[in-house]
Order: C-alpha cells, then sequence, then structure tokens
C-alpha cells in the first residue's frame, strides 16, 4: 500500500523538476561543426571568437536577435548570429545564447565555423561571412513518433497552416509567426515559423517553403514534426507551442 503511494508521488516530484529545469535551461537539440578549418587555443581567432560569443549575449536578449563580427587580420574573422525563438523572455533568450556558446566551445573544439540549436534559441559563428544568405546545408528534423488517424487528411492541414504563417511572418520585422487551425473534431493544430533577421522578406519566404515542403519526408501522417535549419525553421504540433502569455 505505501509503496504503491509513493511511487506517483516520485513521479510528481520528478516532473515538477524537470518542469522547473525547463524554466532556467532550454532542452539542447542538435549541433553540427560545419568547418573543415581548425583554429589553435589561444590564437587570435580564438580571442575573437570568445569576444564574439561576449557580444552576441548582450546584443541578442533585448530583441532576439542579433548578427555580430569581430574584425582581424584575413583569417582571424569571426561571423556570427544568434536568434531567440519569437515568444522567449530577453532573460531565457540570455542564458541560452550563454549556454550554446559553451556548448560550442565544448562540442565543437577548434572548429573555425559551428552551429547549435535549443528549444529557445540557436546560434552559429564561422570566420566566412554568410549574412543574408540561405543556409542550406546545416538543417535537421524531428518528429513526433506517434501517428494521426488519417494521414491523407491531415497533411494537407498542415501545409495549409504553416504556409498561412509563412506568408504572415514575411510581413512582419520580426519574421515570424505562430498560429492554429481547427481540425475536424476537437483538435486543433499549432504551427510555428521564423527567419532569422539578416534574411530579406522575400528570402524568408523561399526558406520556409522549402522547410515546409521538406517535412512529408521527415514526418508525413506523424502528430508532430519540425525542419531547423540555420536560417528559418517550421514546426506543427497538436498542442500548443508556445505558452499563451
Ligand atoms: C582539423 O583538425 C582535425 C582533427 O584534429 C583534422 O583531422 C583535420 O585534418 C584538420 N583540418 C585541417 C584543414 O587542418
Amino acid at each position: 500500500m505505501l509503496s504503491m503511494k509513493l511511487i506517483p508521488l516520485c513521479l510528481l516530484l520528478f516532473s515538477l523538476l524537470l518542469q522547473s529545469g525547463n524554466c532556467a535551461n532550454s532542452p539542447f537539440l542538435f549541433h553540427i561543426c560545419f568547418s573543415k578549418e581548425n583554429y589553435t587555443a589561444n590564437s587570435p581567432y580564438d580571442t575573437n571568437l570568445n569576444e564574439l560569443f561576449h557580444l552576441l549575449s548582450t546584443k541578442v536578449p533585448p530583441t532576439g536577435f542579433g548578427l555580430g563580427t569581430i574584425n582581424g587580420e584575413d583569417q582571424d574573422q569571426v561571423n556570427g548570429l544568434a536568434l531567440c525563438r519569437g515568444d522567449v523572455s530577453s532573460k531565457n533568450c540570455e542564458s541560452c545564447v550563454i549556454d550554446a556558446s559553451k556548448e560550442l566551445r565544448k562540442r565543437c573544439p577548434n572548429k573555425k565555423g559551428a552551429i547549435v540549436w535549443y528549444d529557445f534559441c540557436f546560434l552559429k559563428y564561422s570566420n566566412e561571412c554568410f549574412f543574408g544568405k540561405i543556409d542550406n546545408n546545416n538543417k535537421f528534423y524531428l518528429l513526433n513518433v506517434n501517428e494521426v488517424d488519417n494521414p491523407e487528411a491531415f497533411n494537407p492541414k498542415v501545409n495549409e497552416l504553416l504556409s498561412r504563417l509563412a506568408n504572415k511572418a514575411t510581413t512582419t520585422p520580426k519574421l515570424y509567426a505562430t498560429g492554429e487551425l481547427k481540425l475536424e473534431g476537437s483538435e486543433t493544430l499549432y504551427g510555428l515559423v521564423q527567419c532569422t533577421r539578416d534574411l530579406s522578406g522575400p528570402a524568408c519566404k523561399k526558406c520556409l517553403d522549402v522547410a515546409i515542403s521538406e517535412l512529408p519526408n521527415c514526418c508525413y501522417g506523424k502528430r508532430g514534426g519540425r525542419t531547423v535549419g540555420g536560417s528559418c525553421n517550421v514546426r506543427y504540433e497538436l498542442y500548443p507551442i508556445v505558452d499563451a502569455r
């Protein structure tokens, strides 16, 4: 009797701990060390990278987006950007950007270009200037393994919602949109799309259109899916993605 009562309590405590953990730390998603080139410890590149990370940690949180370049000799220039999800508070944005910088040092030591994604933000740096161009190389997909009952009917709804949001996002300064679509029955489909703000409106639209068109490859008939890239990301779920605030 006693143990049967204790188990649910432990589970409850555990889930509360997990939730409070999520407030401070955004879940890690994925990283890519994309540069073949290396820098050495304590080199000018190393120092410039520290300076860039510091710059982004102060520049990004107020608006959720920022670019930075630290100049040096040709080989030592470091370019970077960070983007926080459109609904994330500046406090959570700041801690996410700081975590991302530390994680890139650990996961991509001495690499001249790398990118890391969290739920709340992503951060990318490179010795090559990549601003304003769509990143077609650094991309991954996530899916909810559970299936919907009627994929033939469901898939067009995903397209309908995300395409509407893509049009909406490209007309807003934040290049960000969320929204929902009532499905037949009692379910509601929720969507989120976002681009980095170094892209023009049309480039953002192009990036989102490709990301949406790739969703069926990973996520056809799945209850949730995401295309996550270095310039834009799209996501749908059958539950609210961002807190209604
Ligand atoms: C960079 O470092 C890696 C691992 O130490 C090595 O395999 C690679 O050849 C280096 N790249 C260049 C361009 O020197």
